[in-house]
């Protein structure tokens, strides 16, 4: 199957999740639960549940656990995070996905705490979804709970921040930032995918690599398309980057630079993905088009 018909299929099963494992709109109180459902539903590339689940399938011998729940379980927690990095505090941002963003929406309380929901109801439907596999519920659980925090994502998010009209930052707090706000969550999307299949501790480790430079590549394109992209392809105002003098790939090196880097990074990524077993086409086609996104 070509890539995009794979993704798609993937994308129609996140999205039957997300239907089916969070609160409908109107449970009370409604406007918390309509502002979770009003970002989730805005859409997206699905990319973090679409590599769980793209893992969860390498390896056809095994009878995984469902990986469904733990799909849906990240996209909430990667929404929440985007919720939050638009509020007027963080990157002040109106668009999000196409729409508004929530806090434009609703208002920036139910942004706070449709983002504080999200990310408590990943946890939540972890626990609940795999209670009758408990070793497995507390290894998502633990990996989830490690990239969300203070040293990973929420750390990433802190230097990224401080980071900004900050004319001294070296390319090693660019790549802390890069590592943590970002390449984190790419890391254990694929890391539960393997967590899923049971897979010993090296499998793991090969995740990680190809989450990393996967992780690294995927934020200099988002860089870089806050240069060369227009706000209506994207669904996000572009520009702001530039803006808000943030500490960037494009920035400090320049768009040339920038694109040599997704390059070399996504082959890396790729070249790490051979160390898995099963067939790794799609994950490498997949790849392939995230960095396709700058061409
Ligand atoms: C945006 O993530 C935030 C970054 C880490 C660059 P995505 O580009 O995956 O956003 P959606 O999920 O497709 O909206
Ligand atoms: C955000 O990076 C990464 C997150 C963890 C949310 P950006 O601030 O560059 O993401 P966009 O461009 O707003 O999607
Ligand atoms: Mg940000
Ligand atoms: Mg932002
Ligand atoms: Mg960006």
């Amino acid at each position: 199957m070509e890539v995009t018909n794979k993704l798609k299929k993937l994308v129609e099963q996140v999205e039957t999740g997300i239907d089916r494992f969070v609160p409908p709109a109107d449970t009370r109180p409604a406007q918390l639960h309509a502002a979770m459902r009003y970002s989730l539903e805005a859409g997206g590339k699905r990319l973090r549940p679409a590599l769980v689940l793209a893992v969860a399938e390498l390896d056809s011998d095994l009878q995984p656990a469902d990986p469904l729940p733990a799909a849906v379980a990240i996209e909430c927690l990667h929404t929440y995070s985007l919720i939050h990095d638009d509020l007027p505090c963080m990157d002040d941002d109106d668009m999000r996905r196409g729409r508004p963003t929530v806090h434009r929406e609703f208002d920036e309380a139910t942004a706070l705490l449709a983002g504080d929901a999200l990310l408590t109801h990943a946890f939540d439907l972890l626990a609940s979804a795999y209670a009758d596999r408990p070793t497995l519920a507390h290894a998502l659980i633990a990996e989830l709970a490690r990239t969300a925090g203070s040293q990973r994502l929420i750390g990433g998010q802190m230097e990224d921040l401080l980071g900004e009209a900050k004319g001294d930052a070296t390319a090693a707090d660019l790549e802390y930032i890069h590592l943590n706000k970002t390449a984190a969550m790419i890391e254990t999307a694929l890391v539960m995918g393997g967590i899923l299949m049971d897979w010993p501790a090296e499998r793991l480790t090969a995740l990680r690599a190809v989450g990393r430079d996967l992780g690294l590549a995927f934020q200099i394109v988002d860089d870089i398309l806050d240069v060369t992209a227009d706000t209506a392809t994207l669904g996000k105002t572009v520009g702001k980057d530039e803006a808000t003098e943030k500490t960037t790939y494009v920035r400090m090196h320049g768009i040339e630079a920038s694109r040599q880097f997704v390059e070399t990074r996504t082959q890396s990524a790729v070249s790490a993905l051979h160390e898995l077993p099963g067939d790794t086409t799609f994950l490498e086609e997949l790849m392939h088009s995230m960095a396709a996104r700058i061409r």
